[in-house]
């Protein structure tokens, strides 16, 4: 099957320029003007008035996550359909070892979730929970196996928090066998003790996560956990940055030369903790870090504008107001935390960002896609359009408006946390690996499409 996408605006991290693109199987063969005169297809899309980018790809989401009493919502199909439809065609996710288990029986159990079930390409991160002898030695063997970066956590006392040790040995480890230790970093034990005052006091409102979780607490979290990398020789990557106080320390970091990187996410760049108010309603933006006052947000485009801040995931970890979320009322810490916002994120990005004035269009398509493809062993396989390069390809309508709303995504929730927001950009043809699978609204892909990328160690994290 030959696709040629003719009479586009090419946007990539590198620059903007007209020429068509012609796909042969699941790959770009040919970049160049007027090539419908040159070449024969089986289809040509029209892409006059558009943009023609690389594949979103959500290096941060969470399908059927164990979490908080209950699972996040979305399974890989319907996660990964609405992602789909959203412009984003890799995801991210990652796979889970429980406590006193083997990573790689953590891992097994993921990707039987995952294959078969998920309609774009899908890797995984590895959240570590034992950091011990064994764990270490199966992460210089997951490394090899394409599963290269290891989510742990200074937050979530009981749940996933790991110690200073066991954090600076996991540094260690991955100093020496090339991977990637990702870090979320808020001080969980001091967060613990805010938390319970504050209900003592009879704050119980979902308002109250918001409070608790000081910025200050992701300040000291992202400073410890550099300085732990640092001390081991190994870089960092902070996910889910949402306060100046974190991003003041990634910045002064990177100033002295640490190889150290920051993600943030829509929730941080887009809501606000007034968000939280409205009585037991702040349930739907109970996520962790918390959102923050307005001026954080206003450092985090800062922040993007200037590489301080590698790229946009979502973290995206959906749970029902009705019946998951409402497992928190009366006690804001029962309120599983996450956020819905896989379908979202590239249009929030391209309204907030490009049309906002904040942003290049060049910028939105790295942040989206070029640096999570090359933060996470991908590039130039997926993040590009360039000849060889899988043909992941998004033609999007920079024109076109929109209403976000639960009532016509696509995320398998009951909610939005952009209800009635009005975005300018929608992705009106998504191709993954050179097989249309959304058009103009409506979905074409298969489940089987998908395939597990064995992902190449952070290299890119290595560069000076
Ligand atoms: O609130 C969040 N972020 N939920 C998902 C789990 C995590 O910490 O990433
Ligand atoms: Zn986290
Ligand atoms: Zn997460």
């Amino acid at each position: 099957m030959r696709t040629l996408i003719t009479n586009g605006t090419i946007v990539t991290a590198d620059g903007s320029y007209g020429a068509d693109v012609l796909v042969d199987g699941e790959t770009i063969v040919l970049i160049g003007r007027d090539l419908a005169a040159a070449t024969t297809a089986d289809e040509t899309i029209d892409a006059s008035g558009k943009y023609v980018i690389p594949g979103g790809i959500d290096a941060h989401t969470h399908m059927e996550l164990p979490f908080g009493g209950t699972f996040a919502k979305d399974t890989f199909f319907t996660g990964s359909r609405a992602a789909a439809f959203g412009g984003t065609t890799t995801i991210v996710d990652f796979a889970v070892q429980s406590r006193g288990k083997a990573l790689r029986e953590g891992l097994d159990t993921w990707l039987a979730k995952a294959e078969g079930n998920t309609v774009i390409d899908y890797g995984f991160h590895m959240i570590m929970s034992d950091v011990n002898d064994e764990s270490l030695r199966e992460m210089d063997r997951l490394v090899d196996e394409g599963i290269p970066d290891f989510k742990l956590f200074t937050a979530y006392p009981g749940v996933f928090l790991s110690d200073d040790g066991a954090i600076f040995r996991a540094f260690q480890q991955t100093a020496k066998n090339g991977g990637l230790i990702m870090m979320h970093a808020e001080n969980g034990p001091a967060i613990d003790v805010v938390a319970a005052d504050m209900v003592a006091a009879g704050h119980t409102d979902p308002y109250y996560h918001g409070v608790a979780r000081y910025p200050i607490f992701e300040g000291e979290a992202t400073n410890r956990v550099i300085r732990l990398a640092e001390a081991a020789g190994a870089p960092v990557y902070i996910v889910h940055m949402s306060a100046r106080d974190a991003l003041d320390e990634l910045r002064a970091a990177r100033d002295r030369g640490t190889k150290a990187f920051g993600e943030t996410c829509p929730q941080y760049l887009f809501l606000t903790l007034d968000d939280m108010r409205n009585g037991f309603e702040g349930a739907k933006f109970v996520c962790s870090p918390p959102l923050r006052p307005a001026d954080h947000a206003e450092e985090l485009w800062k922040g993007l504008l200037r590489d301080d801040l590698a790229l946009v995931a979502t973290d995206h970890c959906p749970f029902d107001f009705h019946g998951q979320k409402e497992l928190g009322r009366g006690d804001f810490r029962k309120v599983p935390n996450g956020l819905p916002a896989v379908e979202d994120r590239v249009d929030l990005l391209h309204d907030g960002g490009v049309v906002g004035g904040r942003i290049s269009r060049e910028r939105w398509v790295e942040v989206i896609s070029t640096a999570p493809a090359k933060m996470f062993g991908m590039y130039p396989r997926k993040g590009a359009i360039a000849v060889g390069s899988d043909a992941d390809l998004v033609v999007y309508d920079p024109g076109a408006t929109h209403t976000i709303s639960a009532t016509t995504h696509h995320m398998d929730v009951d909610y939005s946390c952009y209800e009635g927001r009005v975005v300018q950009g929608r992705s009106d043809v998504v191709i993954s690996r050179g097989t249309v699978i959304v058009r103009d609204g409506e979905f074409h892909g298969a489940a089987g499409h998908s395939r597990f990328l064995r992902r190449a160690p952070a290299e890119y994290a290595r560069r000076s």
